[in-house]
């Protein structure tokens, strides 16, 4: 079925496209999502270092081993493993494993891409999302207040329990149900202890400033109930994700360098520029030094075995890295353009990239006082929460919208490119009609990412897999599959496969060749022994076999 024909294979129109490109695939919702929540989760500075070495030492050689398997093959993600090892057809598994994580990410990834647009609509006006006056007799904000500085000990929680004659057993698991319970048999009883939770934190923090919070809380509270109102409309979250996989379509279909990198050298460049902006515009906050402090002043203290585990993790994930992108990416590559520099100038930006989104976020946070929401609540909850009252802040909120649909948008493109070059090279696919093709089977296999937060009574009920003892949706189980399996799994194998599967000794030379004698001894210690160990633990602790 391979059809390597005649066609001359394409290439990227210069290096800096190709490094434009590249960084577009890496940066993306990872950078400006995930990076800020996970580093505030795991204490800051000694998490941002702890990040820095597993990029240092696993993920740039990885990308490294990407790179070269692509240029030296010019082949697809698949068909670059038969290039290498003719005489085992097995190892192309490798590169199906990688085709299919490509496919299954960028179903429920245009998704998510796709709420940036319509939340960059809703932020030019912030109509919805705008609160000037606290509703004291809302149930939900006496709980929410009550949560926040209703603070008991053990014996306290016990004797409230049993006087509001819930339960003599005062387990944890009871506090909560009895808080969470929607029962009225004991309503009367919740409310009375949080309006006394209430009087209390209006004596302690002053009237003024308890206004204030319980403002801010109603704000997350309203931009709590758009999201999720957003979440649970069908038809706009399908049209969404169609209107992300259309743009994506529309720039694969453009080809390499009259595609994929016409639209880097826009996107990239005005990407750094949006976020440069907004970062010196939340330096000047009142919040901009306890931001620069807490990112850059390491506390080992913070930090635990599974801060190592989710930097590792994460640094796959951001870097592009298990799933032969950036194998195709450098099929592209021309001869006389180098791996090495390529390397490590997309590291770099990828790195500085998600530092920056950390400065923009972290002073707004910092300044209004607000804990990190966890997951997609930072991003779609939070921020318009505390932005969409400030003056301007509609348009800051706006920007920064734009800027993760830019950033996201150069993430789906190389994801696409993955899935199309396949058919492509292995099946003899005109490009158009792979773009055609692979986008719309892709934007079904989405649709049910799309409809399963209530958009679809079907799909909401519907659970795949389970973490623990969560079940979860579709959704939810496609990223798990893909983050937490499917990538450490591939880039384990593109390592293993480069440091130890490769007989033939013309290609080892050419791939010393691209490295240069200097570099060779280092990054093929770091991908024969490093990299595999590291990940295969990562692996390992996730299956359970170590604690
Ligand atoms: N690196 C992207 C991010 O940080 O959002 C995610 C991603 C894109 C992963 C492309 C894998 C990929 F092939």
């Amino acid at each position: 079925m391979d059809s390597s024909g005649p066609e001359k294979r394409e290439h990227w129109g210069s290096k800096l496209g190709f490094i434009l490109a590249a960084a577009g695939s890496a940066v993306g919702l990872g950078n400006i999502w995930k990076f800020p929540y996970i580093t505030y989760e795991n204490g800051g500075g000694a998490f941002v270092l702890l990040y820095l070495v597993c990029i240092l030492c696993v993920g740039f050689p990885i990308m490294i081993a990407e790179f070269v398997l692509g240029k030296v093959s010019e082949k697809d993600a698949v068909g670059t493993f038969g290039v290498f090892r003719p005489d085992k057809k097995i190892f192309k598994f490798i590169g199906i494993i990688g085709v299919f994580t490509g496919f299954i990410i960028l179903s429920y990834y245009s998704v998510v891409a796709g709420w940036t647009l319509e939340y960059t609509l809703k932020s030019l006006t912030c109509n919805e999302f705008i609160v000037e006056k606290v509703d004291y007799n809302s149930p939900e904000l006496k709980k929410a207040i009550f949560n926040k500085h209703g603070v008991y000990d053990a014996a306290a929680k016990a004797d409230i329990l049993k006087n509001a004659g819930f339960t003599d057993d005062k387990t944890e698991e009871n506090w909560k149900a009895f808080l969470d319970s929607n029962d009225t048999a004991h309503a009367a009883a919740r409310l009375s202890i949080f309006d006394e939770v209430i009087q209390k934190a209006k004596t302690d923090l002053g009237e003024q400033k308890f206004e204030e919070s319980a403002l801010m809380i109603s704000r997350q509270q309203k931009a709590s109930e758009v999201f999720t109102n957003h979440l649970a409309k069908g038809t706009p979250m399908l049209l969404w994700h169609a209107v992300f996989m259309l743009l994506t379509g529309l720039i694969v279909f453009g080809g390499i360098s009259g595609g994929i990198e016409k639209a880097s050298r826009i996107l990239m460049p005005l990407l750094f520029l949006l976020l440069g902006g907004l970062m010196i515009y939340s330096l000047t906050l009142s919040g901009g030094t306890e931001a620069i402090k807490f990112l850059f002043n390491a506390d080992f203290a913070k930090l635990n075995r599974h801060s190592i585990l989710e930097a590792l993790g994460h640094a796959f994930f951001t870097l592009s890295l298990g799933m032969g992108a950036m194998i195709t990416y450098g099929s592209y590559l021309k001869k006389e353009d180098g791996v090495v520099s390529s390397a490590i100038t997309v590291s770099i930006l990828d790195t500085l990239i998600a530092l920056m989104a950390c400065l923009t976020l972290y002073p707004i946070l910092f300044t209004f006082n607000t804990e990190v929401s966890g997951g997609a609540g930072l991003l779609f909850i939070t921020l318009p929460a505390l932005l969409a009252n400030t003056i301007g802040g509609s348009i800051i909120l706006s920007i920064f919208f734009v800027l993760v649909a830019f950033a996201a948008l150069s993430s789906t493109i190389s994801l696409l490119e993955v899935v199309v070059t396949y058919t492509d090279d292995e099946f003899g696919w005109k490009r158009h009609t792979s773009t055609i093709v692979n986008s719309f089977v892709i934007f079904l296999v989405g649709v049910p990412s799309a409809l399963c937060f209530g958009g679809n009574k079907f799909f909401t009920e519907l659970t795949l897999l389970s973490k623990g003892d969560t079940k979860l949706n579709w959704f939810d189980s496609f990223d798990y599959l893909a983050s937490n399996w499917l990538l450490p799994i591939g880039g384990l194998l593109i390592a293993l496969f480069i440091g130890w599967m490769i007989k033939d000794q013309a290609k080892t030379n050419q791939i010393k060749e691209e490295l240069g004698s200097g570099f060779y001894p280092v990054w093929n210690f770091l991908i024969k022994f490093v990299a595999p160990i590291c990940v295969a633990v990562v692996i390992a602790n996730k299956i359970g076999l170590i604690e």
